[in-house]
């Protein structure tokens, strides 16, 4: 019987015989090949999804000094904001950072958690957008100020950071597509017994059912330019730190994110 072609791997493929069962030999050799072709498969992806994941949060913090740098391009004489210059250092220091890693691949860099308060976290991340949203003709709203005790949290800072930053740049991405006038934003916090929720609303495009059933897979992308991790990443990271996220939405309403983190007392 002719045997199938061999695939540009020099792979037979997996087609029904009409033949009876594989000798053993035939077997081993088809399990040999196909823990090689899952060995390179991972391989290739892990190495993927590291490259394009360095290289997409090296574009998010660009993207928001930019910003600013548009903003107060008009009135740099009166620019004494220390506070704005504070997080534009830190926003640059967390790029070097990335890279560092990145070429310290060797040795990837252990992951550090903190008790953090994460009111201050989040009015901090809401500044960095507001040069952003401004230009996009875009409000953000919060509830934050109605929290006057910490709400505490063991998170790794930085990791925290990488995750608003996508979720905040893909809202004011999906409002930008729209050309409204009245964009918002609404970051608001409810705290439970046992977690806090964080919900991030946009009135942006929205997305029907298939796309929000995709949007956490790595790569999946409905942008000319984008790279398909930043949410990929951004659960990730939070279901390191045993939380969880997750999406509703739809194209006449926009969209909203969930994250669920627990909170300090009871870890
Ligand atoms: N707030 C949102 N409103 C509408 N669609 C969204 C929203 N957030 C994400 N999406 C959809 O999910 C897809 C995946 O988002 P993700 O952040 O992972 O990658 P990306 O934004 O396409 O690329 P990158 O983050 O690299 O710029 C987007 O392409 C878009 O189709
Ligand atoms: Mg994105």
């Amino acid at each position: 019987m002719e045997q199938p072609k061999l695939n540009t791997k020099g792979i037979r493929p997996l087609i029904p015989r009409h033949d009876p069962s594989p000798t053993i030999e035939e077997h081993n050799h088809l399990i040999h090949q196909l823990e090689t072709l899952a060995f390179e498969n991972h391989a290739l992806s892990s190495i993927h999804i590291l490259v394009a994941g360095v290289a997409h949060e090296i574009k998010n913090p660009l993207t928001i000094m930019k910003g600013f740098l548009q903003l107060i391009k008009p009135d740099l004489d009166k620019l004494q904001k220390s506070e704005i210059a504070d997080l534009l250092l830190a926003e640059i220091q967390r790029t070097t950072n990335l890279v560092e890693e990145f070429l310290q691949l060797a040795r990837p860099a252990k992951q550090t958690t903190e008790r953090m308060d994460l009111i201050p976290f989040l009015k901090d991340m809401l500044l960095l957008f507001q040069s952003e949203a401004k230009l996009n003709k875009c409000e953000l709203t919060n509830n934050l100020q109605k929290f006057k005790q910490p709400i505490e949290v063991m998170m790794n800072q930085g990791q925290l950071k990488q995750v608003f930053l996508n979720v905040i740049k893909n809202g004011l991405e999906a409002i930008r597509i729209t050309n409204r006038k009245d964009g918002l934003i609404s970051l608001s916090v409810h705290q439970h017994f046992h977690f806090v929720t964080i919900n991030i609303r946009d009135n942006g495009i929205g997305m029907d059912a298939s796309t929000q059933d995709s949007v956490f897979n790595p790569f999946y992308t409905t942008k000319e330019k984008g790279t398909g991790l930043g949410l990929f990443l951004s659960k990730q990271i939070i279901q390191s730190h045993n939380g969880s996220m997750n999406v509703k939405s739809s194209p006449s309403f926009g969209t909203t994110f969930s994250i669920q983190l627990p909170l300090l007392h009871l870890i």
